[in-house]
């Protein structure tokens, strides 16, 4: 603790005076989006790994993140798929490897065994499993693949029928049958009953019944499934915090008391496509939620009062968290989380621009962070609702200068950045922390992912 304070009254001018300005905005972001897409690349089938192998970083020692995550593989592709520039045969071979660790022998005897090997064997150390969102970003991200295949003619049309539409039911039969049980959180710390686990299921499950609609498929059970999931997920809203509590029914695990957590947001972001209003990134519960677990980061870490206003709040998982990236101490920001902040903004932007918004009681406090607002109704034509669009832009723009600022200069992001001085930490460039500064920035693109 007393080198680090050293080390922030070394480096306080640094974190001071902000660099932004230095670089036009677009002109970093254009740079990044290079940077990030090939180191993606390289952290894919890097030397000595089976094909397929998405390493969640190449990171062998403190940590040892050279393993492939169900989770972080199916959300990296899934951006993937949606980049114009991505070779074909990268989201074949990333197909193969996961429709092969379907069948690998694991300790959990189940689709919801967390990570794997370079050689695509299960990794077999106590850990906590099941983790039961990773086969439906899974399922998620096939489907996504199916239809670019589909949409563009790439691939012959029999091999997706007869093997990777099997793939998909899989995970989506395993989902209806095991969703309401409990299971280990995306952080892989609590065993309970998870909201961000339930939706992206939810998504899963609705984005199959699409895919199948047009074949003579029954899918009665994904439509039960995904109906009785959306009554669970809308138990997660507490009256009495005006947010959205992100677990349940805990068995086990890591004590969060104020069921703050950026997985909220991240499954808000994943979800958005389906566009039904359903906890998407403008309904009202979501952005009582965004603003309370902003509000929570503000005054916890001491770098958000040093660094310059023309920065965004440094935003992590979760207010109790204490894994500083290696070892347990304190918990620092995370580069995935803050660009999620990016992301929920622009794609909030994207719904109020087509239905207008209502400020009202739940959402309030959202909106009076950003402007002087009274409650009511703003049609998209109303000029209210314009300004409050250009502001809303405005501080979404200060998350990605947030990271701009904090990460290297190079153009690498590690898995989190210091609460006190704002240094990298954590598994070095993080395949998902740049997966979800593509996706932000796809949004102020206004690109929807599906
Ligand atoms: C895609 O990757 C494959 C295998 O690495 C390679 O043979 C092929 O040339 C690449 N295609 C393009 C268009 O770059
Ligand atoms: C996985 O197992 C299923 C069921 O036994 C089988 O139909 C399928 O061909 C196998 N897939 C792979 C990639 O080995
Ligand atoms: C940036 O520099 C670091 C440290 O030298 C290196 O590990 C990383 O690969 C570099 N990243 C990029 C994107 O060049």
């Amino acid at each position: 603790m007393f080198t680090r304070y050293l080390l922030l009254l070394l480096f306080a001018p640094l974190i001071y005076y902000p660099v932004q300005g230095d670089i036009d905005l677009d002109q970093w972001i254009s740079k990044q989006h290079k940077t990030s897409f090939e180191t993606i690349l390289d952290n894919i089938n890097p030397p000595g790994t089976k094909r397929g192998f998405f390493a969640a970083s190449l990171s062998t020692h403190q940590p040892d993140y050279f393993y492939t995550w169900t989770r972080d593989s199916a959300l990296v592709a899934r951006v993937l798929t949606s980049l114009q520039e991505t070779n074909d045969t990268l989201l074949h071979d990333y197909v193969d490897f996961q429709m092969d660790v379907q069948n690998t022998s694991t300790r959990c005897n189940c689709l919801g065994e967390p990570k794997f090997n370079k050689d695509g064997s299960s990794f077999k150390g106590t850990w906590g499993r099941p983790q039961n969102d990773g086969p439906a970003e899974r399922a998620i991200t096939f489907l996504l693949i199916a239809n670019r295949w589909l949409d563009n003619g790439y691939k012959d049309t029999p091999w997706i029928h007869d093997t990777l539409v099997p793939a998909i039911i899989r995970d989506l039969n395993y989902i209806s049958k095991v969703w309401y049980q409990p299971s280990f959180d995306l952080w892989e710390e609590v065993l309970g009953t998870h909201f961000f686990t339930l939706m992206v299921m939810r998504k899963a499950l609705l984005d199959g019944i699409d895919f199948f609609k047009l074949s003579n498929r029954n899918v009665e059970e994904y439509k039960l499934a995904s109906h009785l999931i959306g009554k669970r997920i809308e138990t997660f809203w507490s009256e009495q915090h005006n947010y959205i509590m992100a677990t349940q029914n805990v068995q086990n695990g890591v004590q969060k008391p104020s069921g703050l957590d950026v997985s909220t947001l991240l499954a808000a972001n994943i979800i958005a496509s389906r566009n039904d209003g359903f906890f998407t990134p403008g309904s009202d519960k979501m952005l009582a939620t965004v603003v309370a677990l902003e509000e929570s980061f503000e005054p916890l870490y001491p770098i958000n009062s040093q660094q310059s206003d023309a920065l965004g709040t440094c935003i992590g998982r979760y207010p109790e968290d204490i894994y500083d990236g290696y070892d347990t101490s304190v918990g620092n920001p995370w580069f995935l989380a803050t660009a999620a902040y990016t992301e929920l903004y622009y794609l909030a932007i994207a719904e109020w621009e087509k239905l207008g918004v209502s400020v009202n009681s739940i959402n309030r406090r959202f909106f009076q962070r950003i402007m002087q607002v009274d409650d009511g109704y703003y049609s998209p034509e109303s000029a209210t609702l314009k300004e409050i669009i250009k502001k809303t832009t405005h501080a979404a723009d200060k998350f990605l200068k947030t990271i701009q600022f904090h990460q290297a200069r190079n153009g690498s992001m590690s898995e989190q950045y210091d609460r006190y001085i704002g240094f990298m930490a954590g598994a070095r460039d993080l395949t998902w922390s740049h997966a979800a500064f593509i996706t932000a920035s796809k949004a102020k693109d206004s690109h929807l992912i599906q």
